[in-house]
């Protein structure tokens, strides 16, 4: 199966593009011409909008697409409730919000035959689904591809995978995401994960929020940051396959399943704006200063999800990833700080430069959360060496570091909080930060 999922995304092509009005068809002339929905669609197929915004939405903001399938969504039988499992979601109330730094190591091996949805894993998150606002922080173990099909009502999906690829199979075709790719599944739409590799492992940020978008440049001009063009859609492939396949739908926080008659990856021709795309997260072109300081993490900003408050976002993707640091008489790790927002952070290889010490340290896999004006930055052992470093142009290309960045703070699921895998004495690496005051006489 793993060798079959290899081979197939070896061999995957993809449409550039964010936002863009894309179109594809796995056979000629199934899309129509002209219209979207024609009293006879071609080839016998159905015509069905999937929309992601609301009909009147701005048009630089509006998401929608079509899709020519060979049944339509609506054949399907009732769904009853299945087991959450792991999985949690906003409002989160089990626990009380948490005012300390917290970190965790990565999740242990999950059980044999665990396919991707039963992984997940929720860390905690904000908002209230039922009002479209805030977002979760999952966590991902898999070593099973799935058979089923799910899809999320309640949010988009941003998959940032750590360990194992993935091959996603989704109504508008197939993506093939490894570790350092992030891929993003919008709401509504249903897709099926098999492993490229043995074991699957990674983070997941559900938005309940606006649709992430890029990130207005301002000074920064028309390039740079996340280059549109470097976000690949997939052309489309269906599945004609009849037969019993379970069909799994996060609902306001449960799953609900149901057994379609046929494969609802049916699409056979699609145009539209809201389909799933990846990004490879090595194309990041990377702004920073070259004078002194540094500027704020704002600028590795990969998505946004905006919210009514103009550069207030619901949740921002950030990502850290590989640059060089020039900033004369500076302190060049990342400094001190307490932020309004609350910060979820995760590592998908090697290290982070303002964290290398304390119990388990911060690995891949693993995570630290920074609640709403939790004081933090650099380590002591950071501190004291960039402190008294040399500073000559240096290269940091060791790893590769991301953020969920959110204007909410994050709420533990009780899972979370009482985590075995939950660091004790995260505190400790701030421990020793002395006084270095020396008033002048
Ligand atoms: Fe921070």
């Amino acid at each position: 199966m793993t060798v079959d999922a290899r081979k197939t995304a070896e061999q995957l092509t993809y449409l550039c593009g964010f936002g863009n009005e894309h179109s594809s068809e796995a056979v000629p002339g199934a899309l129509p011409v002209g219209r979207n929905s024609p009293q006879r669609a071609p080839l016998g197929l159905y015509a069905e909008q999937l929309s992601g915004t609301a009909f009147t939405e701005p048009r630089a903001h509006n998401r929608r697409s079509w899709l020519y399938r060979i049944r339509p969504s609506a054949a399907h039988p009732a769904f009853t409730r299945t087991d959450n499992g792991a999985l949690g979601t906003a409002p989160f109330t089990d626990t009380v919000p948490d005012p300390n730094r917290l970190r965790w190591n990565p999740l242990h091996e999950p059980p044999a035959g665990t396919d991707f949805l039963a992984g997940l894993w929720t860390l905690g998150g904000n908002g209230d689904v039922t009002q479209r606002t805030g977002m979760a922080v999952h966590l991902y173990h898999a070593n099973s591809s799935m058979e089923r099909v799910f899809s999320d009502a309640d949010g988009e999906l941003l998959i940032v995978p750590e360990r194992g690829g993935l091959l996603l199979r989704t109504e508008f075709g197939l993506l093939a995401a490894e570790p350092g790719h992030v891929a993003l599944i919008p709401r509504g739409v249903r897709f099926r994960v098999e492993l490229l590799d043995d074991v699957a492992r990674g983070y997941v940020c559900e938005n309940y929020g606006a649709p992430f978008r890029l990130p207005d440049l301002g000074p920064i001009g028309a390039n740079g940051l996340a280059n549109a063009r470097d976000f690949l859609a997939p052309v489309a492939a269906y599945e004609d396959v009849e037969g019993p396949v379970e069909v799994v739908n996060k609902f306001c926080g449960n799953l609900w399943r149901a057994t379609y008659s046929h494969s609802p990856l049916d699409v056979v021709a699609w145009h539209g704006n809201h389909v799933p795309y990846i990004y490879d997260l090595r194309r990041f072109n990377v702004m920073g200063t070259i004078s002194y300081d540094h500027p704020d993490p704002s600028v590795f900003t990969v998505l946004t999800s905006p919210s009514d408050t103009p550069g207030l976002a619901g949740v921002d993707f950030v990502v850290f990833a590989p640059r060089w640091l020039v900033g004369e008489d500076t302190f060049r790790p990342p400094y001190f700080h307490r932020n309004v927002m609350s910060e979820y952070m995760g590592l998908i290889e090697g290290a982070y430069d303002a964290k290398t010490a304390g119990e388990g340290g911060f690995v891949p896999g693993g995570g630290s959360l920074h609640n709403m004006m939790s004081a933090h930055g650099p380590d002591r052992e950071t501190f004291d060496r960039a402190s008294s470093a040399e500073l000559r142009p240096q290269k940091i290309d060791d790893g590769l570091a991301f953020m969920f960045e959110t204007r909410w703070p994050v709420t533990l699921t009780r899972q979370a909080a009482e985590a075995g895998h939950l660091q004790q004495r995260y505190d400790d690496v701030w421990s020793g930060l002395g006084r270095h005051f020396t008033p002048l006489h």
